[in-house]
């Protein structure tokens, strides 16, 4: 089976850490966001990976050839001149996608998480006969996503509503799908959505399908949304391979360090924290709710809490990162200093205190 996967956009929510990479190398749960997508597609066998992308194609060709070796999965780029939306990728990608069967082909948003129940998938778009399913999952504010208004029994979508102004309903679409090669008869090679232009076309013929997605599901495309999607990761990880998770009496709830990483004494970390490769805590430090990414090093004493530390950043003694404070890559925080909620830019020294959420360029 083949899948293509939306990477395109320039992830702009997510800076400043996308600054330094395109949002699916952004790591999540010391991985790329990609690459939790990658290697589930793999396990229900897929051969061949679409990456579809307008946006710093270097960068992704060059990290491509490394995990293509490693997962023996073969890996391409289509690039797009111009952004062609969501759908138009898939029109350009054409060739790569079908090989005259009728085997369907998995898409993907590139900035959602969950634990990919592609195999359900696969048996649900075999059972109902339609042209294409899409995997939906109920939220609180669904006015951010696309809206699908669905028959409980049978799953046959009667309504795709992307970003609704008014409630139309609370189960959204969770950006994953699985679609017949007929679906690409529908799209043109032109900035497209599949949201607003495809998906209501093919329940108008009765044709799209919607499968409840079990288990977590999050787009961690915004801070919020990235923090509370590695609580729910992290969460699911405990119930399906607990091992993966740290053990100590320094360690509270769910943590995942990588091995590479060195913890001081007297530390107090979690819950939901992910310590990247090669990361330095000194000791007596205090870490909850946050994500340390690569080669960061936090000095003793020092205090993150609902924040994200960009890669190869510094954090001095005694300081207090929180809400939401996010750090670029390679950022040097000074000793006492106090974030709250600063946004800041790459290769940036902090030497006085961010008092209120703003941007540090
Ligand atoms: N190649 C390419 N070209 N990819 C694109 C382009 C483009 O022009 N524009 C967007 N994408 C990719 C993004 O990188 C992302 O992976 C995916 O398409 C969806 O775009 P987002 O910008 O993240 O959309 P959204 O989060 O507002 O809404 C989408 O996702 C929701 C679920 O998270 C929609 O699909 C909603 O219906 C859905 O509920
Ligand atoms: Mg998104």
């Amino acid at each position: 089976m083949k899948a293509l996967i939306l990477v395109g956009g320039f992830g702009t929510r997510l800076r400043p850490l996308t600054l330094s990479v395109p949002k699916p190398l952004v790591c999540f749960a010391n991985k790329p966001m990609v690459l939790h997508q990658i290697e589930a597609l793999k396990e229900v066998g897929v051969t061949e990976v679409v990456l579809a992308i307008n946006y710093q194609p270097e960068i992704m060709l060059n990290f491509l050839k490394e995990f293509e070796d490693k997962l023996h999965i073969k890996i391409t780029c289509s690039r797009e001149s111009e952004p062609l939306g969501t759908a138009g990728p898939l029109a350009l990608a054409r060739a790569s996608l079908v090989d005259g069967s009728d085997e369907p082909f998995f898409v993907l948003n590139s900035d959602v998480i969950s634990e990919y129940p592609f195999a359900e998938l696969i048996k649900f778009h075999k059972s109902h006969g339609g042209e294409a399913t899409i995997m939906v999952t109920k939220v609180d504010e669904p006015s951010k996503y696309g809206v699908v208004v669905m028959e409980e029994k049978t799953g046959k979508v009667e309504k795709f509503v992307e970003k609704p102004k008014m409630f139309v309903g609370n189960k959204v679409n969770a950006g994953i799908y699985l679609l017949n090669p007929s679906v690409l008869d529908r799209i043109e090679l032109k900035p497209t959505s599949i949201e607003k232009e495809i998906f209501p076309t093919i329940a108008a013929d009765h044709k799209l399908y919607a499968m409840v997605l079990p288990g977590f599901w999050m787009d961690i495309g915004q801070p919020k949304d990235y923090i509370i999607g590695l609580r729910l990761y992290l969460d699911s990880l405990r119930k399906k391979s607990s091992l993966k998770l740290a053990v100590g009496s320094n360690i509270v709830g769910n943590v995942l360090v990588h091995e590479s990483a060195t913890i001081g004494e007297g530390c107090l970390i979690g819950p939901d924290v992910a310590i990247g490769p090669g990361c330095v805590v000194e000791s007596g430090v205090r870490l909850s709710s946050c994500s340390v990414m690569k080669g960061v090093h936090i000095k003793k004493h020092a205090c993150i809490s609902s924040s994200i530390i960009g890669w190869h950043s510094t954090v001095g003694r005694w300081a207090r990162i929180e809400n939401m404070t996010i750090l670029g890559e390679d950022v040097h925080v000074s000793d006492e200093i106090y974030s709250n909620g600063g946004i800041v830019l790459p290769h940036k020294e902090i030497k006085s205190s961010i008092l209120k959420p703003e941007i540090v360029m």
